[in-house]
């Protein structure tokens, strides 16, 4: 098992483009010497993407986008496609985050669709999944999931090189309360299974399962040292360099 650790920080929709540029500079000089031992990714909004990848590009940081449309191309006014991230120079997109599902309404079939979309336009899927409190607290919360993973069906073994999932329970996100480490833990070893079973063991090793829920710098490292746990998906505490940078260091120890 050799996966690098992703540490990935969505600004969501936070930061005027000036903010947004500095945040970037200072991320990357905070961590530039840091690069080799661990993926960085900046997700801003996607008016910043082109300045934000300018700025990193030629560095071993990548950028990526929050979203983008299960259509290729064409009349669908406010749309942004695969492609066209692509071509802003960003290399990752998030598909799925629960804050699209619920605020927007994306059902399966457009995250599949999503999905579709960003693998042939060149990009890397993040597929972001995770239950509701209530979901949770009734226990069922397995079920639920397993049926956000069925989404993933009929991805060829070569497709998932280009396939991070994130963990992210609705419950933990934004609220201060994160997912104990067992609690993550439990999941991301479920998932890893589910592809085991689904796809291939040789996939299930290779593919890294990022938790996202509330990680801070002081709760980092010990998520972060779970043997299923390869890296995180950081809001709030990703929208200041040092908090960021902070999360990034308690990945390497
Ligand atoms: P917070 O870290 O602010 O809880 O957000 C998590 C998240 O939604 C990352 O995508």
């Amino acid at each position: 098992m050799n996966r690098k650790k992703l540490i990935a920080g969505n600004h969501k929709m936070y930061t005027t483009l000036a903010e947004g540029i500095q945040l970037a500079k200072d991320v990357h000089n905070l961590l530039k010497s840091k690069a080799e031992q661990v993926d960085i990714l900046i997700i801003p909004p996607f008016t910043h993407l082109f300045a934000v990848s300018g700025i990193l590009k030629n560095t071993p940081f990548f950028t990526g986008a929050q979203n983008c449309s299960s259509e290729k191309e064409g009349a669908y006014t406010g749309e942004i496609s695969a492609s066209m991230i692509h071509s802003a120079g960003a290399s990752f997109v998030l598909v799925g985050h629960s804050e699209r599902r619920n605020y927007f309404n994306e059902t399966e079939e457009q995250l599949h669709q999503k999905i579709k979309q960003a693998l042939n336009a060149g990009l890397q899927v993040i597929f972001c999944f995770g239950e509701p409190l209530e979901i949770r607290e009734a226990g069922g919360y397995k079920t639920y999931i397993l049926n956000q993973l069925h989404t993933l069906k009929g991805f060829s073994g070569e497709e998932w090189n280009a396939i991070t999932l994130a963990y992210e329970p609705v419950w933990a996100i934004g609220t201060g309360k994160n997912a104990d480490k067992e609690q993550a833990q439990e999941v991301h070893a479920f998932c890893r299974q589910w592809i085991s079973e689904n796809i291939s063991a040789e996939t299930a090793q290779n593919t890294r399962i990022l938790y996202g829920g509330s990680v801070k710098p002081e709760n980092a490292a010990d998520l972060l040292s779970m043997p299923d746990i390869d890296g995180a998906l950081v809001g709030g505490a990703s929208l200041q360099a040092s908090s960021f940078a902070a999360i990034v260091n308690a990945s390497l120890v």
